[in-house]
């Protein structure tokens, strides 16, 4: 049976820990690795199976290889940060080990993030015979598969899409972001971006917005524009589409906050020269604000996060909303995480599984829409994000 080794004891990292123990059959030997082991010992201290723990600096190729040749993994799981992808990737072809991870590369000094550096190293996972899945969270990751089982079972084109990301969660904190807050704010401060006949329009950064009527009850809540990195690869391998976009909603409280601390400059991301020593002030400002694990006990409400998807079927036009609604207070009582790292630690997880027991395989780099979509579907139903398809 084959062993795994997660890298990152972050939010996602513990949630990811806690699903690949529930599923013993597949992983056996699990090891968490992080750049502060103590974390990983105090997740590992949750789970009642062994789970054993290592320190290591992933921006650093040669102590990732012999973590990797010491511990000998099937597969190694990427939740550290985008930063960290290539590093990873390096460390996998060099010890001939497959790879999976959540978010795309982002350069730490340039916010800008994009699947062409990680696609880049296709032709070698492809020559070493391995694999490499990419956005293995929820968006990306189950967006693109809702996307690639909507245009296999129920379309023959897709037209339009529009990916809407909806935390209608509460913490109760002024001002807190529910992962990582220097990812977060650095993709949330980026100029809106999306696809429309066959070229790419730019908007200010959360310009656009439109009320939509949240399922179950959520109701109706402001949608935002945002460029999303499942738009990147989805404009590529779903051929015919027109329009994708992708929306996420943001209460006022966050906005408000946002806008502040944007203008008076806290989330620059260029070093300032302050008292003698260069302070990055997004990096100072992460400092302060809440640790989104800490959030786990806090957060009430539910996240829905779906496609709504137009297009043709035997000629007909046809639309479909295909979702999961995570509920914040189930996932802190099942792995004491926030629904924002369940919904992106379980799918890490089911595509850990599609890999490692066969069902997705393949040589080369891999987005999640380029698979068959039927397995995933159905583990997604049985490890605790169910979805739910509607035809408007
Ligand atoms: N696809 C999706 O739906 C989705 C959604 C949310 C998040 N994500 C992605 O998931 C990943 C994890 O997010 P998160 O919220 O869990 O972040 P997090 O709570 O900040 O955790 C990141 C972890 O990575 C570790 N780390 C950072 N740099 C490292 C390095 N050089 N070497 C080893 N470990 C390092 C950190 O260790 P220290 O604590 O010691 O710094 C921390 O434990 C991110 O890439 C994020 O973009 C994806």
């Amino acid at each position: 049976m084959p062993d795994v080794l997660i890298i990152g004891a972050g939010g996602v990292g513990q949630v990811v820990t806690h699903k690949c123990a529930q599923v013993p059959e597949v992983f056996e030997r699990i090891v968490l690795a992080s750049r502060t082991e103590e974390k990983c010992r105090r997740i590992a201290g949750q789970i009642r199976r062994p789970i054993e723990t290592a320190r290591v600096d992933a921006d650093k190729l040669p102590e990732l290889v012999s973590l990797i040749e010491r511990v000998r993994p099937a597969l190694v799981i990427n939740v550290a940060l985008p930063y960290q992808d290539l590093s990873i990737m390096d460390a996998c072809l060099q010890t001939g080990v497959d790879y999976l991870d959540t978010a795309n590369y982002e350069p730490r000094e340039e916010a800008r993030f994009s699947y062409s550096w990680q696609w880049d190293y296709d032709q070698p996972f492809r020559n070493a015979g391995l694999m490499a899945l990419l956005g293995s969270g929820f968006d990306p990751g189950v967006t693109n598969v809702f996307v690639a089982y909507a245009l296999k079972h129920h379309f023959d084109t897709i037209e339009e899409l529009d990916i809407i990301d909806c935390n209608a969660g509460d913490h109760g904190q002024p001002f807190a972001t529910n992962f990582n807050p220097e990812i977060n704010i650095r993709e949330v401060t980026a100029r809106g971006r999306y696809f429309e006949n066959g070229a790419w329009v730019e908007t200010d950064p959360l310009a656009v917005s439109r009320e939509f009527d949240f399922p179950e009850g959520i109701g109706p809540r402001r949608i935002y524009l945002m460029y999303h990195e499942e738009l990147e690869s989805l404009t590529r391998h779903i051929a015919g589409i027109r329009r994708a976009r992708f929306w996420m909603t943001f209460s006022d409280s966050y906005l408000t906050h946002l806008e502040v601390l944007r203008n008076v400059g806290m989330t620059r991301i260029d070093p300032v020269h302050y008292q003698g020593v260069d302070i990055v002030p997004l990096q100072f400002l992460k400092a302060l604000l809440p640790d989104p694990g800490s959030l786990g006990p806090l957060t009430k409400g539910r996240t829905c996060i779906g496609c709504l998807v137009s297009g043709t079927r035997d000629g007909r036009p046809r639309r479909y909303y295909v979702y999961n609604i995570c509920d914040h207070e189930a996932a802190y009582r099942e792995v004491q995480s926030q629904a924002i790292s369940y919904t992106t630690g379980v799918p890490a997880m089911i595509g850990a599984k599609m890999m490692l027991t066969g069902a997705w395989r393949g040589n080369g780099v891999f987005n999640m829409e380029q698979l068959d979509p039927d397995p995933f579907m159905d583990a997604l139903n049985r490890h605790g994000l169910p979805w739910t398809e509607t035809f408007l």
